[in-house]
């Protein structure tokens, strides 16, 4: 009978091998027949993406070229386009390119749906906080249902850069500082957006960016060169972008910053040797937005021609608003500068994607106004923007039990600019949202009619309306409501006083100095401290805000991000003790701007610092060097309690594996989760060695009073980096295991890597 079994799955397999075979050889050689019938001007034109007649997210040229634009499209010279938004456009733009054009080839179509389209989510680096990859995946396919519904099939999402440095406005579109959380986190979203077939209705081709390095961008300025050695590259920045690779993302977007000297676009290394050549990647490579033009005033091109010259040698497939493959690859090709090969390289990998989307089954199958109108902000949606709001709140600090809140017959003070703002919440990158469409805290917390709520802004954050396109214009003057605002916290038990960023100030071009509280909000809240102690601080950003003073003084603060559609039911669900938090920090929090960049998996130095008396060591004469809230910190109104670690061998060989377990109680008296997280130091290596590095972790549930042992299995793979023999192994010798509930965990078990 068991043979029989095996031989039948033997059978299937082979079948299915077959079937994916012929397939796969279906689809080359559809595409090699295109390819053959294609001049080259047409093979450039698919190497060309415009921006739409939607809002560009990037510099547009001046003067008026919609009209050789449409030509272009009309002679088949545009691949792609991104920013359409809406099933008639696209159906109309895709109408041209199918039925106007010689050969007919469908365009695919782009956009950043980074948290959501209509339904907002929250920002990429608050989810990452819910440590929670099935939540991911999720909230992606959800995105990806709605973007798909309403003609798109392509996001530029998702961005699976580290991120160390709060400075840099771009923080909030990843999944903070760690390679192995950023990994699983990169796969995921790349599920969620594509899911299990490219060509179903409701998936998209999901884009890893930006290759590579740009979170490392100098003193956190966006845009800027970065330095980093090339150990750096494959042990912290490659892993997630390998991830992604293997869970089958489609398309790479490079970066606009140099590394090694070189621009990303042009970087022939990195795009030929690892991702194309080592990784085996054949989907496509679209450039940044005018980033092959850009190497000209990087100083790397000498003009248009230059660059696309170096763009297209470099592996980048598709030109993104810098018009240069289309007016130039013919000529480059002509006078023997690029080889034809590799044009026909790029080709292929476009016209493979659009083949694999089904569109050139059906180009217009993504367009349907029936479809759009039934998804897009749909009740079933907001529910998972829900879930996902509450799931990515971390609770930082919560003294006296202040939190949760009680139910009835108090007096509640709501104060702060950002307590009734339904827009901020949505934060940057929010696709297709609605201008004020989330709810704010003082509507979710309206919903509970326990308590008197009284609700004074106390001082206005900015001027103005903000988008992507402009500065928020911050009020740094007009004190005249912290009277009011004063007043309503003396007669109230509790303050609850909502502050942080504007929506806009942290995204793509959203670099700062300063990383306190904006505006004139940390003078309010040290006026509010003065009458009222009893204040709980709930703190919406986009990035890791500098909380030293509220830390210090402030019994409570709820770290409350951007959380999208469903923001101030989510607040007020934590506040109020209806969801328990159970979010964790994904970047650390410094205790001052002079820290950053700062990361849990820091290297140890020759001179270690252990206190800022020290000198001659390496830290500071006026703060400590570790953060004020670690990666992976995040409490619950429960309280959590580690004990007896144990470690089954102390020795493992490559063949095995050991077990690490850990007892965790709920000593406290709600249900909560947990995170329980194992990281691991390899105390001497090859190269400098960081001092932790998450290695796993759990999520678990405990009621009060239970508890559970969490086990992790260590095997060699586990320990593997990318050493100085410049290869990822293992080295033999000695490790420390912890689990623990964040990266300040010190209590270990030793074991030895032995051959
Ligand atoms: C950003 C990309 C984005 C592109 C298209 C660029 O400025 O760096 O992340 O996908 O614009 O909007």
């Amino acid at each position: 009978m068991r043979k029989i079994i095996y031989s039948l799955i033997t059978l299937l397999f082979v079948v299915s091998c077959e079937n994916s075979n012929s397939h796969d050889s279906e689809k080359e050689k559809f595409i090699n027949d295109l390819i053959s019938k294609m001049t080259l001007e047409e093979k450039a034109g698919q190497m060309n993406q415009y921006n739409g007649f939607w809002d560009a997210t990037g510099p547009m040229p001046e003067g008026d070229y919609q009209k050789k634009r449409y030509n272009e499209l009309m002679n088949g010279q545009v691949g792609s386009m991104l920013n359409v938004i809406g099933v008639d456009e696209i159906y109309a733009l895709q109408k041209i390119a199918v039925e106007e054009t010689r050969l007919g080839i469908p365009l695919i179509f782009g956009h950043d749906v980074i948290h959501g389209y209509k339904t907002i989510f929250p920002i990429p680096l608050a989810e990452s906080s819910s440590w929670d990859l099935d939540l991911m995946e999720k909230s992606a396919r959800v995105a990806a249902t709605e973007a798909s519904a309403d003609g798109l099939n392509w996001t530029f999402a998702p961005m699976v850069d580290i991120s160390r440095d709060a400075r840099w406005g771009r923080v909030m579109e990843g999944a903070g500082e760690d390679p192995y959380l950023g990994s699983l986190v990169a796969k995921a979203r790349v599920k969620g957006f594509q899911g299990t077939d490219l060509s179903e209705i409701n998936s998209i081709v999901a884009c890893a960016k930006h290759f590579a390095g740009y979170g490392f961008s100098e003193a956190g300025r966006d845009y800027n060169t970065t330095d980093f050695n090339h150990f750096t590259l494959h042990n912290t920045i490659m892993p997630p972008f390998k991830a992604a690779v293997d869970a089958g993302v489609r398309t790479f977007m490079n970066s606009f910053n140099t590394l090694d000297e070189i621009p990303a676009t042009g970087h022939i290394h990195i795009q030929r040797d690892i991702l194309k050549g080592d990784w085996d990647f054949d989907g496509f490579v679209v450039s940044d937005w005018g980033s092959i033009d850009q190497m000209i005033p990087h100083g790397f091109a000498r003009d248009g021609n230059h660059a696309a010259e170096l763009a297209v040698i470099a592996g980048s497939d598709m030109d993104m608003e810098s018009s240069l493959y289309v007016s130039k690859l013919v000529g480059l090709v002509n006078s023997g500068k690029v080889d034809i090969n590799l044009i026909d390289d790029a080709v292929k990998r476009i016209l493979r994607v659009k083949y694999e989307l089904g569109l050139f089954d059906d180009p217009y199958k993504y367009c349907n106004n029936e479809r759009s109108i039934q998804e897009l902000g749909s009740d079933q949606n907001m529910q998972v923007a829900l879930e996902a709001a509450k799931k990515s709140i971390v609770l930082l600090k919560n003294n006296n039990q202040l939190l949760p809140l009680e139910k009835e017959g108090k007096k509640i003070a709501l104060i702060g600019p950002l307590a009734d703002d339904k827009n901020s919440p949505l934060g940057n990158w929010r696709s297709q949202a609605v201008y004020n469409s989330a709810t704010s805290v003082l509507e979710g917390m309206n919903k509970y009619k326990g308590n008197r709520i009284v609700f004074e802004k106390g001082v206005e954050l900015y001027y103005g309306k903000t988008n992507f396109h402009n500065r928020v214009k911050l009020n740094y003057n007009d004190r005249s409501d912290f009277g009011k605002a004063k007043l309503a916290a003396a007669t109230s038990d509790v303050v609850v006083m909502v502050m942080g960023e504007e929506g806009h100030q942290s995204g793509e071009g959203r670099s700062r100095t300063n990383i306190g509280l904006p505006g004139l909000q940390f003078e309010l809240l040290k006026e509010i401290y003065k009458i009222n102690q009893n204040i709980i601080l709930v703190v919406m950003s986009g990035r890791p805000l500098d909380l030293s003073w509220a830390d210090k003084n402030i019994p409570s603060i709820v770290q409350a991000w951007q959380l999208g559609s469903k923001s101030g039911d989510a607040i007020a669900q934590v506040l109020y003790g209806d969801y328990n938090p159970s979010g964790k920090l994904t970047m650390s929090f410094p205790r001052n701007v002079g820290q950053v960049p700062i990361y849990y998996n820091f290297k140890n130095t020759g001179r270690p610092s252990t206190s800022i008396e020290q000198v001659t060591n390496s830290g500071y004469a006026d703060v400590v060097n570790s953060p004020l809230y670690s990666f992976g910190h995040g409490l619950s109104y429960t309280n959590f309690k580690y004990s007896n670690l144990t470690i089954d061998s102390g020795e493992l060989d490559y063949n095995s594996k050991i077990n690490i377990s850990v007892k965790i109680e709920n000593t406290g008296f709600f249900t909560g989760k947990e995170v329980a997280q194992l990281y691991i130091r390899d105390i001497v290596g090859s190269i400098a060695r960081p001092m932790k590095e998450l290695k796993g972790f759990e999520m678990i549930e405990l009621a009060p009073g239970e508890s559970k042992v969490v086990s992790f299995e260590i095997d060699s793979s586990l320990l593997e980096f990318y050493t100085y023999e410049n290869k990822w192994e293992a080295e033999d010798g000695k490790f420390h295991a912890f689990i623990g509930t964040n990266s300040d965990v010190s209590d270990y078990k030793e074991f030895h890597l032995v051959k």
